[in-house]
């Protein structure tokens, strides 16, 4: 092992350099102007990992390509296997003006490297595929075997990876899958998350007049979808931040005494984090603690809102359509599709009959939760150790990663959520980055995981 540490210690500009060149590409998957960025990014990364010695290969999908990475198979001997999995796509960029510098221009300040993409996700997972370089350069044997699996429509709800697990459902049985795409609840405490919130996707749409119309000639005598889209909206959340659509809460797990006790150790600071977001005030649902209301509980935000006229100066008009683009988190054991149905059942009943409702449901996942106490959880949370250097703690995290259900579904496998992304790391805002710190930690947690984990073996 001191060997492959050795080699991330003294590799690491080369890696950043690498790294860059990744964080290059604008692999936005939502923009289907970027379809061949998407292309261009997966077939780098093909390359890069046939550089460092594993056997790659692209696998075009319906949507973005896959690419599955192995390392070389040793004749005879079964050892363990873990399939690592990671997403080379990225969220859009915009607002564009709001960037300090260029989002697919990486740029380096201090220990921080900025871009779209640098911590969610594309320098997470480079971070094991070093680590697993380092092990082929210096002959440091790698006790198991190992198989990236990164893909590029994560950031849209991993549409076609279902299909794909199913497919290469032999070969990619293992013990577990390992993620780093989720974070830290500070810088120098690693975390081995054990739950995340899943995820259901409505676009509302409110038609009204067919042209937008003068609102001075026509106000008042006919509907205005915009009001009538943020009366419709209004009606499904109450002042606190409790969900008001019936049988909402009825698959709602509660929270054990036990877990609330845990995460309230977790460190919070409410001024400080109040003002690191730059909100007056915080919110949230009454009887809960911020981590609760952001891990363990369902919520309903609204992700976009469009309507009427957005350009300088004003125009007076009544809209002719209104439309929303919302995302309700999902916690155990609420099933995304039985949600979806009664928010859009719900929103059919409130609807005025003076506009018409057009709703659409988008991508959907479950939420997730494993125990971590497992032989292989602790295994992890040893490697963790080791690398960081100080122990790590145990974490719910409010983002989704929904093909990991799957993997539990379709491989049998439990998913080990080590992320490496800090809480100022930018994720899905402007000026994203990625600690440079973390990147070293994340190639040394690469070194030390496989031996960990193999030795914990099967055993559950
Ligand atoms: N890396 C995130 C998920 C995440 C972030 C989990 C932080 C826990 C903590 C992932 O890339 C992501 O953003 N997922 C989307 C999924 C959605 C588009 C279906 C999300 O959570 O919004
Ligand atoms: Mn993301």
């Amino acid at each position: 092992m001191k060997l492959a540490l050795d080699y991330v210690a003294r590799e690491e500009s080369r890696f950043v350099d690498e790294l860059s060149a990744y964080v290059r590409f604008a692999s936005v998957s939502a923009q289907p102007q970027h379809e061949a960025d998407m292309r261009a990014c997966a077939e780098w990364l093909v390359r890069h990992c046939q550089q460092i010695g594993l056997e790659a290969q692209l696998h075009p999908t319906p949507g973005h390509p896959i690419v599955l990475a192995k390392s070389p198979r040793s004749a005879g001997t079964r050892k363990p296997h873990f399939v690592v999995y990671g997403h080379y796509d990225v969220q859009p960029a915009e607002p564009f003006e709001l960037w300090q510098s260029p989002p697919f221009e990486p740029r380096i300040e201090g220990r921080s490297l900025f871009g779209r993409g640098a911590s969610d996700n594309k320098g997470q997972h480079l971070a094991h595929l070093n680590a697993v370089e380092a092990c082929l350069k210096t002959g440091t044997e790698l006790p198991c075997d190992l198989t990236f699996l990164i893909e590029g429509e994560e950031e849209v709800g991993s549409r076609n990876l279902t299909t794909f697990l199913s497919e290469h459902q032999k070969e990619l049985r293992c013990q577990a899958v390992v993620v780093s795409d989720t974070g830290m609840p500070a810088r120098g405490m690693p975390a081995l998350t054990y739950a995340l919130r899943g995820v259901a996707a409505v676009e509302i749409k409110l038609t009204g007049p067919n042209r937008d119309l003068h609102s001075g000639i026509f106000g008042g005598s006919v509907d205005n979808p915009a009001m009538a889209l943020c009366q419709l909206l209004a009606q499904l959340r109450d002042r606190r931040g409790r969900i008001k659509v019936p049988g909402f809460y009825a698959d709602v797990r509660p929270l054990g005494v036990q877990e609330r006790r845990q995460l309230a150790r977790l460190p919070f600071r409410e001024r400080e984090y109040a003002r690191f977001l730059g909100v007056p005030a915080l919110f949230g649902e009454r009887g809960y603690t911020p981590w609760e209301q952001r891990t363990a509980r369902p919520t309903f935000e609204i992700n976009g809102l469009t309507s009427g006229y957005q350009g300088e100066g004003g125009k007076t008009i009544v809209p002719s359509w209104a439309s929303a683009k919302i995302t309700i988190r999902l916690v155990p054991d609420q099933d995304p599709d039985r949600v979806s149905r009664l928010v859009c059942r719900h929103l059919k009943k409130l609807c005025p009959p003076t506009v018409r409702l057009e709703l659409k449901a988008g991508h959907g996942g479950q939420a997730y939760l494993f125990s971590p106490t497992s032989t292989l959880a602790r295994a992890a949370l040893k490697a963790l150790e080791s690398a960081f250097n100080r122990k790590p703690v145990l974490l719910r995290e409010g983002g989704s990663i929904p093909i990991v259900t799957d993997f539990k579904r379709i491989l049998g496998a439990d998913t080990l959520l080590l992320g490496l992304a800090l809480p100022d790391d930018n994720a899905h805002s402007p000026n994203e980055k990625f600690d440079l710190d973390n990147f070293a930690a994340g190639m040394r947690l690469g070194v030390a995981l496989w031996p960990a984990l193999a030795s914990a073996g099967v055993s559950p």
